[in-house]
């Protein structure tokens, strides 16, 4: 009796063990999720994937906000040999679309019934032509701004809601000999903290005509001058260190108390959870000053490219499956500080600010204060990206540069971008 279960189970296991061998691809996934809090939110997906039977194979390429990412992962498709997925967002994911190096992904999506479970603005996001090419991971909220209570209460100084009571408050931080705002002076950090500048002195039209529509005379106008001036002034609280420094390490400075402020994405807030500090307690999170009931927004996601060999296909849709089960989303988006892409998710498990982000994500869709953030690649073409980049990061360094000169140049940057 005994010999004959023990026979039959090794018999289900070689079964099993066969067919995993059979159907086992590996998938080669290209993302820049290098940092405490990312590693710990991407080793997620490798787990469940190898649960699977499939091979993970890690292809990491450090440096927030993935530029140097883009830059490989562009000689490899050009060399004609592209990863099975790559942590690729919004337009660009149509720019690749344009290249027919994408995948589709619709076999997955209509049997997991991805219409049906995604927001519309992100399941637009992941179409090429109408089909799906990409599956979503996240969404982040950019337009936040993170506390630390400890160094505020230290300084005397109160939790601002305004640019001005900001600038009282940093005074007095600066004056207690802490840093008031930790920045990592690198252009896609610049431009972070620019973004959530422009939204909260323009309101959310203004910042669609400016970073969507590209249109000319909002790029160049009294408003824009502003956003300037305010960019100007926070510089003045930032300590010596901070050109070139990685975002995370500027968040470090608020998880060690040696800073009062960072402008960052929820991203950030996988650095305070891998850190084990508390929403709330030990550090607070609030919408950048005038932001408050708009959603600047990033989507994650992995958009797969046409591969050759038939398991790894295989393999390739099971990525595709997995990032879309509820598990995934959850577990992921616990570490990464995001909210789950998929609606009607069970946010019991998440903190205040996820539970805040994710009722302000439905809000703003509704209010039209939902935008799409152009530090992180949401709202236009790379190049038209780059020229903004590149003003905002020559203004950030020039203290010579005026304001005024500064919204020419964003104008006649971003025209000659489109022009090319
Ligand atoms: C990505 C995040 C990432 C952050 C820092 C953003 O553009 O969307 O997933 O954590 O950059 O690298």
């Amino acid at each position: 009796m005994l010999k004959n279960i023990l026979s039959k189970s090794i018999a289900i296991a070689l079964l099993s063990l066969s067919a995993s061998v059979a159907f086992a691809g590996e998938v080669e996934v290209l993302h820049f999720w290098t940092s405490g809090g990312e590693a710990k939110s991407v080793a997620e997906l490798k787990k469940m994937l190898e649960a699977k039977g499939d091979t993970w194979k890690d292809f990491a390429v450090a440096g927030g906000g993935g530029e140097n990412a883009m830059t490989v992962l562009k000689s490899r498709v050009v060399s004609g040999n592209p990863p099975a997925a790559a942590q690729i967002k919004g337009p660009s994911i149509q720019e690749w679309g344009d290249e027919g190096v994408l995948t589709n992904l619709d076999s997955v999506a209509e049997s997991e019934k991805w219409n049906d479970l995604l927001p519309g603005v992100v399941a637009d996001a992941m179409k090429y032509k109408g089909h799906y090419v990409a599956a979503p991971v996240n969404v982040h909220r950019v337009n936040w701004m993170w506390l630390n209570p400890e160094v505020f209460k230290k300084a005397g100084a109160e939790i601002p809601k305004t640019w001005d009571e900001l600038f009282v408050a940093a005074d007095k931080i600066k004056a207690a000999g802490l840093t008031p705002i930790a920045h990592g002076g690198q252009p896609w950090q610049d431009a972070t903290t620019f973004e959530s500048i422009v939204l909260g002195t323009g309101g959310a039209d203004f910042y669609r005509k400016a970073f969507v529509d590209l249109d000319p005379a909002s790029l160049d106008s009294d408003t824009m001058v502003k956003a300037f001036d305010i960019l100007r002034k926070l510089k003045s609280y930032n300590d010596k260190d901070a050109p070139g420094r990685e975002w995370n390490m500027a968040t470090a400075m608020l998880v060690n108390d040696k800073a009062a402020i960072q402008f960052m994405g929820d991203w950030a807030k996988g650095e305070f959870t891998a850190a084990k500090k508390e929403a709330g307690k030990d550090f607070l999170c609030l919408p950048a000053p005038g932001t408050a009931g708009m959603f600047t927004f990033n989507i994650d996601s992995f958009a797969m490219f046409e591969l050759k060999d038939e398991k790894n296909k295989q393999a390739q849709m099971d990525l595709a499956q997995t990032i879309m089960e509820p598990s995934f989303q959850e577990v992921f988006n616990l570490n990464k500080g995001s909210i789950p892409a998929r609606l009607n998710m069970d946010m019991s498990k998440f903190d205040t600010c996820a539970k805040d982000s994710s009722a302000e994500f439905v809000k703003s869709a509704a209010d039209k204060t939902l935008v799409p953030s152009m530090a992180h690649g949401m709202s236009m073409f790379s190049a038209e990206q780059g020229a903004v980049f590149d003003t905002v990061t020559n203004f950030y360094n020039d203290d010579a540069m005026s304001s005024k000169d500064a919204a020419k140049a964003l104008a006649r940057a971003v025209k000659a971008a489109e022009a090319k």
